[in-house]
């Protein structure tokens, strides 16, 4: 049997959709995310030995939590089957808050156990072992916020299903105002009411927009980033699950946020920001207007995380 030693292991945070991306655009942030210690286990197999910061609310039978049905998928696809793995989960960020929380698990569980075993699989190629994690949490297939929490950075997905993924740059100043307003959103939910059928005016729209926001990060070009954050398609769906959506946008777009949506699936909001100040502004303004209207909120602000998930 094997016994390596234990290993720490930390998965970010992620703003998946990026207004104009659903499905397919997502980037990490520095700070919320969850840490994994991977060691021997007392059983064969893989365990839980525990969950900590989620108030018994995430299951510890391995094969309903997002952060062993990814390891154990990449323990298949190596062939160990004689293996004592267990994993205690530290979640350092809140769930079901659409910042990618499953998905850091899933990715924190994959990533952990690679480490363990020896890194024989690059991060890349841990893809699809992650997003098999994150499918049992909403049901669906995408990697808008395991590549990123993976690879760190603004990932654009080419095509779900064949894991073609592409890394794109990150403009240096550019600062992530995330807010999670503490109200819960199920990601199944908030896919369930949209639309499945969309207007051919509203796809050329869009186009243009993903099109040129890929671009902007290209050139740093932070005017034409600000132009292209315009989701035609998923934000005027899912706007009236977030009480005060449109008032909030307007108080960022205001404070001078380059662009103003939905992370995720919600209920969290981000905003884009050409330095710190003016995300402190926005993260500032929107928590007193919450408060305001009796809902409390945690804000976060922070540079884009280029690196992903990391070994302690
Ligand atoms: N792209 C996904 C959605 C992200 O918007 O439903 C949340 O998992």
């Amino acid at each position: 049997m094997l016994d390596f030693p234990g290993v720490k292991v930390f998965a970010p945070a992620t703003v998946a959709n990026v207004s104009v991306g659903y499905d397919v655009l997502g980037f990490a942030i520095h700070g919320p995310g969850d840490d994994i210690i991977v060691r021997t286990g007392k059983k064969l197999g893989l365990s839980i030995a525990g969950i900590h910061g989620a108030q018994n609310r995430l299951p510890k039978d391995p094969k309903k939590n997002t952060a062993t049905v990814a390891a154990q998928a990449l323990l298949d696809h190596l062939g160990y089957d004689n293996v004592a793995i267990e994993l205690e989960i530290f979640k350092k960020m809140p769930f079901a808050s659409g910042m990618g929380s499953s998905a850091a698990s899933a990715v924190a569980g994959v990533f952990g156990v690679n480490e363990y075993l020896g890194s024989p699989l690059t991060k890349k190629e841990l893809l699809p072992f992650a997003m098999l994690g994150e499918q049992v949490a909403d049901g669906a297939y995408h990697a808008d916020n395991v590549a990123p929490s993976l690879m760190g950075g603004f990932i654009l997905i080419r095509d779900n299903e064949k894991h073609d993924t592409i890394r794109l740059p990150s403009p240096t100043e550019l600062y992530a105002c995330v807010i999670h307003p503490h109200i819960s959103i199920l990601t199944s939910e908030s896919r369930e009411i949209l639309s499945s059928e969309v207007s051919l005016e509203k796809v050329v729209k869009q186009t243009g927009n993903i099109g040129a926001f890929v671009a902007s990060l290209y050139r740093s070009d932070l005017e034409l980033l600000k132009r292209s954050l315009e989701d035609h398609i998923i934000e005027p769906q899912r706007a009236k699950l977030i009480p005060h959506f449109y008032d909030l946008k307007e108080i960022a777009l205001k404070n001078k946020a380059l662009g103003f949506s939905i992370s995720g699936a919600g209920p969290s909001l981000f905003a884009l920001c050409p330095n710190s100040l003016v995300a402190e502004e926005v993260a500032l303004s929107i928590k007193t207007h919450l408060k305001q209207n009796k809902i409390g909120s945690d804000t976060y602000i922070s540079l884009i995380n280029n690196e992903g998930a990391k070994k302690y």
